[in-house]
């Protein structure tokens, strides 16, 4: 969603910026736009639709444009349309404050009367414009300078946002300021940058600073000063980023994605790594959470958006059944509304791939304002969530640069694994022989998923045969219904099929009707005691003309004699099953869509983070 470059130098600006919103594409944009400025000269703008190659062009690869600071911005429109007129940057009309913003103003309209009052005019439908005449607005009233203007202007703003903002009187400077949208900045000698994401900046550094909510930073040529709401001066230490930016190159596969779903076996591997013990014991001291705490929970609730919900989807069964404490699963779009009814002895698991899914953010801080620990699932190091959460449990899975996740998806399904483990040792629901087994075997895990992963053309195959499938219907009992509902997801997202996850047993109550002569219908049969059941599920539909494949473990030959294509995986505990029975479904998803000729990487209206509700 929304991406935000900024540099100030001495080299060329425009280039520089361009690379930087290239390595932010995979966000999701429908627009684009740069401005750069030289010294006292007028700051120029340059806007394009669509795709960046547009505003390359525009720009002759940047170079078209003269000015060593300048910020860039790629637009997914919330507020009008996507054009060339809402595109960023916006500006007052005397180009006193240009500024690009990430976010959503939620009193736009209560503002922008305020402005009309006041003689501003507004030229596009974006709530950007009346922040930017707004900033304006103070800058003349107060004439406090560009700090003043903004801390004012944040005073008075509801709803969140990342801006990068420049003004006609201070030539060599940028500002940003944010309130729940990320920011980084970075300083490599006399140059500094600033990004919505690390992997914009990481050729240039590794040393970042991450600007902190209701803050506002002044960037100059290889220096930046930090300010709270206040205008105080603040010290501000940064933070070195240990992966490279080579984890964030596609590295000889043809998409971001296929390359993360092969990186799946290390993400798996490294999140184990990170509290498993030679010895099989399992230490979350890093986590900040002790035993008697974990003793004392007496629910759960797993709150996430997404993919990382459906992972809260199979955490309930999982957690459920090895803790025996009450797990309740919640889109946190629909939590932050609801007014739960949250125990003080419970926990709030928040899991998130990028930890600033807004409404995500919102729901942690829903939970700690009622006074319930907190933690975040979360792989993006010093992100909001990870900042904010009483405890972080971080996934090992690197940048995910492909809008549908994966390899962040396995990873967090491990630390639910960990904590679940865990937590029934520390409250005496399974003894240390079976904590052992059980370790053991999760060390097992990245192998199992590297041999489904060799099989991968069988799926490609098959994948090519129902490239024309309009609809699909996978099917599932227990965990397998929550496995189902990731690999429904993962179609949609990227193949652009329409797909749906029933309960098995829930299909004949209404949607069964759907099923005609050769609709696809995927069933996952990987816990033993439900094989039957949604083996007959299946036969259900394939009465009723439909096509099945199954996904199940090794052993289970049987279903040959009703499935049509079946995928086998290895055996593992079935807590485990999630983890194999789902990369055969993310292939499938994959080469369907690369079969279409789709853009897998960045599906059509789809953002990796989506930073407001
Ligand atoms: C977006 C992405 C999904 C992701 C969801 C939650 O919709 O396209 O792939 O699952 O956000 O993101 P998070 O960063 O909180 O895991």
């Amino acid at each position: 969603m929304c991406g935000i470059v900024g540099f100030n130098g001495y080299e060329q600006a425009a280039p520089i910026l361009l690379e930087g919103l290239t390595k932010l594409e995979y966000r999701g944009y429908d627009s684009a736009g740069l401005a750069v400025r030289n010294d006292a000269n007028d700051v120029e703008l340059v806007k394009a639709k669509g795709r960046l190659r547009a505003l390359y062009e525009k720009t002759n690869g940047g170079i078209a444009m003269q000015g060593t600071c300048g910020i860039g911005h790629t637009r997914w429109a919330t507020h009008g349309e996507p054009n060339e007129n809402n595109a960023h940057p916006h500006c007052s009309d005397d180009r006193n404050v240009v500024a690009v913003h990430n976010g959503i103003i939620e009193n736009y309209k209560e503002l922008q009367a305020k402005l009309l009052r006041h003689d501003y005019k507004f030229y596009s439908q974006t709530d950007t414009e009346i922040a930017v005449k707004l900033i304006d607005y103070y800058y003349k009233k107060y004439k406090g300078g560009p700090v003043d203007a903004i801390a004012r202007a944040m005073m008075r703003i509801r709803g969140s946002y990342a801006l990068a903002v420049l003004f006609k009187d201070y030539p060599n400077e940028i500002y940003t300021a944010r309130k729940d949208s990320p920011m980084v900045i970075g300083i490599a000698g006399d140059e500094t940058f600033m990004a919505s994401d690390v992997p914009a900046i990481l050729k240039y550094t590794r040393n970042v600073y991450f600007i902190g909510n209701m803050e506002i930073a002044r960037l100059g040529k290889g220096t930046v000063e930090f300010f709270n709401i206040d205008r105080e001066l603040i010290e501000k230490e940064p933070e070195e980023i240990t992966w490279d930016a080579e984890a964030a190159e596609k590295g000889g596969f043809e998409h971001f994605m296929i390359k993360e779903i092969h990186e799946q076996p290390k993400a798996v591997r490294d999140t184990i790594n990170t509290s498993v013990n030679e010895d099989g014991t399992i230490d979350l001291s890093p986590l900040g959470i002790d035993e008697e705490e974990i003793r004392k929970y007496t629910q759960i609730h797993i709150v996430a958006c997404g993919s990382a919900y459906h992972v809260g989807m199979v955490s309930q069964y999982i957690i459920e059944d090895l803790c025996r404490i009450p797990v309740r699963v919640e889109l946190a779009s629909e939590f932050r509304y609801r007014n739960p009814i949250l125990d003080p002895n419970g926990l709030v698991i928040v899991i998130s791939q990028s930890g600033e899914t807004a409404d995500s953010l919102a729901a942690l801080r829903e939970a700690k304002s009622k006074g319930i620990p907190t933690l975040g699932i979360v792989n993006v190091i010093g992100s909001s969530i990870a900042r904010e959460a009483d405890h972080v449990f971080y996934t090992m899975a690197g940048p995910e640069i492909a809008v549908a996740t994966t390899k962040a998806y396995s990873a967090q399904l491990i630390c639910i694994y960990l904590l679940a483990i865990k937590f029934a040792e520390v409250r005496g629901t399974i003894d240390t022989e079976k904590r052992d087994q059980m370790i053991a075997e999760l060390r097992t895990l990245p192998y199992k998923i590297e041999r489904i992963l060799e099989d991968k053309e069988r799926i490609q195959w098959f994948a090519a045969k129902f490239s024309n499938a309009k609809d699909i219907f996978f099917i599932g009992r227990g965990i397998d219904y929550g496995i189902t509902m990731e690999g429904s997801l993962k179609m949609k997202e990227v193949s652009y099929i329409h797909s749906e996850a029933y309960a098995a047993g829930e299909l004949k109550h209404g949607t069964i009707s759907l099923v005609e002569d050769g609709t696809l219908v995927i069933g996952s049969l990987t816990q033993k005691e439900l094989y039957e059941k949604t083996l007959s599920n299946m036969l259900e539909c394939k009465t009723r003309g439909a096509y099945l494949m199954g996904i199940t473990s090794y052993g289970n030959y049987s279903i040959e004699d009703s499935a049509d294509f079946t995928v086998y995986i290895p055996k593992t505990d079935p807590h485990f099953a999630t983890s194999l029975a789902v990369i055969p479904l993310q292939l499938l998803g994959y080469y369907l869509s690369v079969t279409k000729g789709l853009n897998v990487d960045k599906p059509r209206n789809l953002a990796k983070s989506v930073t407001v509700e």
